[in-house]
């Protein structure tokens, strides 16, 4: 199969023939259908964040299953499935305790004693996330699969993968935002404008979008923000707190900038919440003013939305075929897997919101 390889920070993706071996036990092949191109790749490529070379990113995909290992009970060939990098073994502390996104029992991989699941000329080559996506086949754990109903269009469903369930799960499972509260959201990329429509779901009464591109901008207030902040002119924080009249119920950092997490956390109102979705580079510290604590600000990281993928993913299927969770607007361009480093390129220079690859 096609794969595009990963071979360490700062170089291209290079597109190469890769041989992935057959289902064992609860592994399920599924046929990649749609990818969308997610910045926490990129946060890798960037080398902000460690992973082994040579491997193959991709972690936000929906397809087709292909077959199935001998022990797995939940999926058939012909299925149309959600990939989810929060793969769940189902009896840990956290799977058993409702948490199963915090799952990292290592029962979801192979072990060292078992083949690689793929293999470039003949050495193996490393799994991301559980997934692997920028590739024609995915080899996962069963508990990595959501089934959803046929006639999801697979491109839309491929956002779900990972920044919708991202951000509406910010606003909804981890934050829990209240029906009437005011909403503030730094960043309108993938993962920001699913936090404006989770919170718009919630029944928030004010959304406020931050973003420094003007285009993002104005996405973010189709998809349901009551009002826009350019960072690029002026201080967000102020602009907030005047907008609030003292600062937000809720804060969502959805960009992965140290500034950007303690602007978010300074936008809270006494008693506020401020939830940090983005990946800050690894090491980094985020400085926050000690004397907060006595106004009971709070804050929090969240973790693909401190997601129930099972339970989730259909819902918000379900909402978007009712047209309250809105996809297509949020994918403004398609491509192919040669066309994914085009993609990262694209990301960074702020022209799309997603770039979703479409394979045969
Ligand atoms: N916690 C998790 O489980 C999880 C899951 C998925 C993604 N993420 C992370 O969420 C972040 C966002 O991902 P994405 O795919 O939406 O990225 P994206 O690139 O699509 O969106 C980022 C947005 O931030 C804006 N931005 C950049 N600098 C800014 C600034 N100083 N002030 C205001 N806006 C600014 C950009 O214009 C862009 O619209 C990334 O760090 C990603 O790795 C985390
Ligand atoms: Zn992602
Ligand atoms: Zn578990």
């Amino acid at each position: 199969m096609k794969a595009a390889i990963f071979h360490g920070p700062k170089q291209d993706l290079t597109i190469e023939e890769v041989e992935v071996d057959n289902p064992m036990a609860r592994e399920v092949l599924v046929k990649t259908v749609a990818s969308g191109v997610c910045h926490s790749d990129l946060h890798f490529v960037d080398g902000f964040y460690q992973f082994p070379a040579p491997a193959i990113l991709g972690h936000e995909a929906a397809g087709i299953v292909e077959s199935v290992g001998p022990d797995v009970t939940e999926f058939a060939p012909g299925d149309h499935v959600i990939a989810c990098l929060s793969a769940f073994c189902g009896h840990c502390d956290y799977c058993l305790t409702g948490q199963t996104h915090l799952c990292r029992s290592p029962e979801v991989r192979r072990s060292s004693t078992d083949p690689p699941k793929y293999t470039w000329n003949g050495d193996p080559v490393a799994q991301f996330a559980n997934l692997s996506s920028y590739a024609e086949k995915m080899l996962v754990y069963e508990n990595a699969l959501v089934k959803i109903r046929d006639d999801m269009p697979l491109n839309q469903a491929a956002l779900i993968g990972c920044g919708v369930t991202t951000g509406v799960g910010a606003a909804l499972n981890t934050a829990k935002v209240e029906p009437g509260s005011t909403v503030a959201v730094f960043g309108a990329g993938g993962v920001g404008l699913s936090a404006i429509q989770g919170s718009l779901i919630a029944g928030a009464r004010m959304i406020i979008a931050v973003d420094t591109v003007e285009a993002k901008l104005a996405t973010a207030r189709e998809l349901g923000a009551t009002h826009i902040v350019d960072a690029s002119s002026g201080d967000p924080v102020e602009a907030i707190k005047n907008l609030t009249g003292g600062g937000a119920d809720y804060t969502f950092e959805a960009i992965g900038l140290k500034l950007t997490a303690e602007q978010c956390f300074e936008s809270i109102r006494r008693g506020g919440t401020a939830t940090i979705i983005g990946m800050i580079p690894q090491g980094e510290k985020v400085e926050l003013d000690g004397s907060s604590f006595l106004q009971e600000k709070k804050i929090q990281g969240s973790s693909m939305g401190s997601n129930r993928f099972r339970v989730d993913m259909p819902r918000y299927i379900d909402f978007y075929m009712q047209g309250r969770l809105k996809l297509d607007e949020m994918i403004t361009r398609t491509g192919r897997l040669e066309d994914v480093n085009e993609a990262f390129r694209a990301m960074k220079a702020g022209e799309v919101t997603r770039t979703v690859l479409e394979f045969d």
